[in-house]
Formats: C-alpha cells, sequence, structure tokens
C-alpha cells in the first residue's frame, strides 16, 4: 500500500488494523517490519495520502476498493488441522465489510488464499439484503521479504483473477489503473479467478521444490566429494534451468512456503488426488530432513556429544534483510542443539527479539547478544544459519582466537571463504561439499 501511494497520488490509501499497537508503530518512525526502502518511502507519502487507522467501520464505508490482506495461518484444530487455512480471519473481515459497506465496492484478494475462496467470500457479501454490490477480484502477492520494496517497485508480473463478466472485467480495469500508474502492460496477467488463487500457492510450492530438490543432492554430495555449489552453477547455467532458487543451505523457512504447500497438499487430498498430494507433501519433508541432518553433521563432527559445550548461532531471521523468524529453520535447529544440552549464544542484526520469544518456552542455556565478537568468546563452534552480509566481513583470525580449540563452524550457507578459514585454524563444515579438517 505503500508503494501504491507513492506512485499514485491520486489515490489515497488507508491501512487498518485491529491491532492499535501496530498502527501505532506504523505512524511512528519505528514501523513494526523492518525493510530495506520502506521507511523512507513511508515518511514521504504518510498524511498526505497515506494512512494508518484503527477505524475500520469507516476505512471500509469510504472505500471504492478493499484489500484484504489478513493473516491465513494454517487451520491448528480439527478438519484439516495442520494443512488446510484458517479461514476464520478472512470470515470475519467479508462479514465486517458487508456490515459497513452503503455504496459498491470492489473486494481484492491479497492474502493467500485455497481455490475457490472467492466463492465462499462471494456468498457471504451477498447474503441477506444485496442493497451493495461487491465484485471479487484475486490478485496475489509475490513479492519477497527483504527485497519487498524493489519486488513491489519492478515487478516480474502482476497477476489479477476476475469473473468472466461485464462487472468482473470492469472491476479488474479498475485495479490495472492502479498498477499501470508504473507497471508496464505488458506484465499485467489477467486470468480467472481460480487460476489465480491456484498459481499464488504453485509459484511458492515450485520455488520450494527447487531448494528441496538441491537439498537432497548436497546430502549426495558431501557422501561422494561432489560439491553442491558447483552442481548447483553447471545446472542452473542451462536457461531451461535458470539459476535461482539453487542454493542449498539448512532448509527454508518464511511464513509462506510450508503453509502455502501444506495447503495444496490438502486441497489435492479434499479432490482425492492422493499421489499428487504425496509429491509435494515430499518438498516439506525433505525441509525437515535438511535441518536435521545440519544439527546431525555439528554433532558427528563434535565427536557425538554438545553437552555443556558454547556454540555461537550467526543469524536467526528465515533470511538475510528481515527480522523476521517465523518457521525460520533457526528455531528447529536451536531448540535441536538446546536437547543436546548445548549452550547457545545467538545473534543476530535484526531479529534477536523474535528470537528471545520463539525461543522462550526452551530450556537449555542460551543466551542474546548483539555483537558476534561477543558471541564468540569461549565458544567451541560457529553455526552460521541466516547468511546475513556482515557475516561475510568479520575478521575471522580476531574471531578463531576467541574461541575453544579444536574450533568448529558449520556455514550453513556457503557464503564464507572455507579455504581462508581453513588456513585460520578452523574446522570447516560447508553444505554439500567435502568438509576441510584439521582433525
Ligand atoms: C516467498 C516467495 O519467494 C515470494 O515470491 C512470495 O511472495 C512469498 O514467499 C509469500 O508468499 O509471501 P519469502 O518467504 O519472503 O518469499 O522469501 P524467499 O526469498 O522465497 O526465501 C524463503 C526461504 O528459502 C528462506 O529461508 C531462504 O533462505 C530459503 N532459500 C531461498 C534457500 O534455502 N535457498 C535458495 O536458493 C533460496
Amino acid at each position: 500500500m505503500t508503494i501504491i501511494a507513492n506512485k499514485c497520488p491520486d489515490y489515497k490509501v488507508t491501512v487498518v488494523d485491529i491491532s492499535a499497537e501496530r498502527i501505532d508503530a506504523w505512524n511512528s518512525d519505528k514501523l513494526p517490519i523492518f525493510e530495506p526502502g520502506l521507511l523512507e518511502r513511508v515518511l514521504s507519502v504518510r498524511g498526505k495520502n497515506l494512512f494508518f487507522s484503527t477505524e475500520i467501520d469507516l476505512g471500509i464505508d469510504e472505500a471504492d476498493i478493499i484489500f484484504v490482506s489478513v493473516n491465513t495461518p494454517t487451520k491448528m484444530f480439527g478438519e484439516g488441522a495442520g494443512k488446510a487455512v484458517d479461514l476464520q480471519f478472512i470470515e470475519q473481515t467479508a462479514r465486517r465489510i458487508k456490515n459497513n459497506s452503503k455504496s459498491n465496492k470492489i473486494v481484492v484478494e491479497k492474502s493467500t488464499l485455497p481455490v475457490r475462496a472467492a466463492e465462499a467470500l462471494a456468498t457471504i457479501l451477498h447474503s441477506g439484503d444485496n442493497s451493495v454490490e461487491f465484485e471479487i477480484l484475486s490478485n496475489p502477492e509475490f513479492m519477497a521479504e527483504g527485497t519487498g520494496v524493489s519486488d513491489m517497485e519492478n515487478p516480474d508480473r502482476i497477476l489479477i483473477g476476475s469473473r468472466d463478466t461485464a462487472s468482473g472485467l470492469a472491476a479488474r480495469d479498475v485495479l490495472m489503473d492502479i498498477y499501470l500508474h508504473w507497471v508496464p502492460k505488458e506484465r499485467l496477467i489477467t486470468t480467472n479467478l481460480w487460476s489465480s488463487e491456484l498459481s499464488k500457492l504453485v509459484a511458492n510450492a515450485v520455488l520450494a521444490q527447487r531448494i528441496s530438490s538441491i537439498n537432497t543432492i548436497a546430502s549426495l554430495c558431501e557422501a561422494t566429494e561432489a560439491d553442491v555449489t558447483e552442481v548447483s552453477r553447471a545446472i542452473g547455467m542451462a536457461s531451461r534451468i535458470g539459476s535461482k532458487f539453487l542454493n542449498a543451505g539448512p532448509g527454508f523457512g518464511g511464513s509462506c512456503f510450508r503453509k502455502d504447500i501444506l495447503n495444496l497438499v490438502y486441497l489435492c487430498e479434499y479432490y482425492q488426488l492422493n499421489e499428487v498430494a504425496a509429491f509435494w507433501e515430499q518438498v516439506v519433508s525433505i525441509n525437515d530432513y535438511q535441518m536435521e541432518r545440519y544439527v546431525k553433521r555439528i554433532l558427528q563432527a563434535m565427536f557425538n556429544t554438545l553437552v555443556g559445550k558454547k556454540l555461537a548461532v550467526f543469524g536467526f531471521a528465515f533470511k538475510p534483510d528481515t527480522g523476521d523468524t517465523r518457521d525460520a529453520p533457526a528455531i528447529y535447529i536451536c531448540k535441536r542443539l538446546l536437547e543436546e544440552k548445548a549452550c547457545l549464544k545467538i545473534t543476530d542484526p535484526y531479529a534477536l527479539d523474535n528470537a528471545r520469544k520463539d525461543l522462550q518456552l526452551n530450556e537449555g542455556k542460551k543466551e542474546f547478544i548483539e555483537d558476534p565478537y561477543e558471541a564468540v568468546e569461549g565458544v567451541h563452534a560457529i553455526a552460521l544459519i541466516t547468511e546475513w552480509s556482515s557475516y561475510k566481513k568479520l575478521d575471522y583470525q580476531k574471531i578463531f582466537e576467541k574461541m575453544e580449540k579444536p574450533a568448529f563452524i558449520f556455514d550453513g550457507r556457503n557464503c564464507l571463504d572455507h579455504q581462508a578459514l581453513y588456513k585460520i585454524g578452523f574446522n570447516v563444515y560447508p553444505v554439500g561439499k567435502p568438509e576441510l579438517s584439521h582433525l
């Protein structure tokens, strides 16, 4: 909405939320999320054509177009628990829109929703008194965290799904007018509602599938002395394959991949496409296996015991340039390391507050330390889980001197100079390539 307000000065954008605390933060200079480039763009339009408010009913009443962006977490109870989407917030929002609308509105699904959710939305909006007309569009979001601003300012594509009726196509054109302020026409794709809803799930499933695929090859590389970075490069240079999303790591994280794949699995099961469901479920299973493999590699290298050993954890966010830790591999990995009775010194440039919350219920010794040089004081090993660029620039000679010997480093992202670390004296364990060990 910030980018829309920046690019479309002729539109008034009001963001409403039930959380007063969050709205207050959006109205302050400390935004509730960290996203490079966002603060200056908020500051340039806030109070002009971008407003943040808790007056939801008024916001609904005044709007011509409503983007529904409420959360759609995995349902944790009853039918479909652990896989299906919990649609209670969508339904509550639909009812609220219905109850506060006095004029016709376009309702845009921005939240990621199961296929045919627009139907349920339409049924609620058109129930009872029918004097107000609603047209529902699907406009899924493809931006990634950490690059949200540039993804939105320069998108590969914008997808708009609508009904193939006169009013559906008219509503679609109204939404297209907004994006045409800055997105070239050829990057706007229009489809029917169901294709649009499904494309969102499939885009994330295919991206995650590439990561799980390369992670399986990483384990084969470790067994055979092949190097996964070389394999990724060799296959990625083929234009039919492409180079992106082929970096092996400790597993993918974030609030979307696991949730969206499980939702896809649930949809397939619902339609009794059990083989298809099993295929996609395996992408998630391999991810779980990859996180556990990272822990096992640490355990095996460190003489099969971590009891009382100190480990510095470099990076807790699910990826760099965000403070977001939702479903971060670091959560699983740290819990497992604590189970093995390791003492953790966790460092991250932006995610320590979230890390504290994520691990608050876990027993074991853990400290949260801003400065990586302080975090490595007296540790036996470093587990690098998030590839923050600042970690590449650290003085590893100085770090080595502060550590217990033998010193281990488990580069879960293959982002450090392994030969240089080995020369300093580290025992280096990358992902998907042979270790460099002095032992
Ligand atoms: C993902 C999609 O990339 C977006 O297109 C989508 O809009 C978004 O989900 C969403 O549905 O909201 P995001 O979760 O922000 O975006 O981050 P990604 O860059 O996709 O990374 C996800 C995870 O995969 C991270 O943990 C990252 O470290 C991992 N990853 C990524 C790898 O392990 N290897 C790679 O080669 C790439």
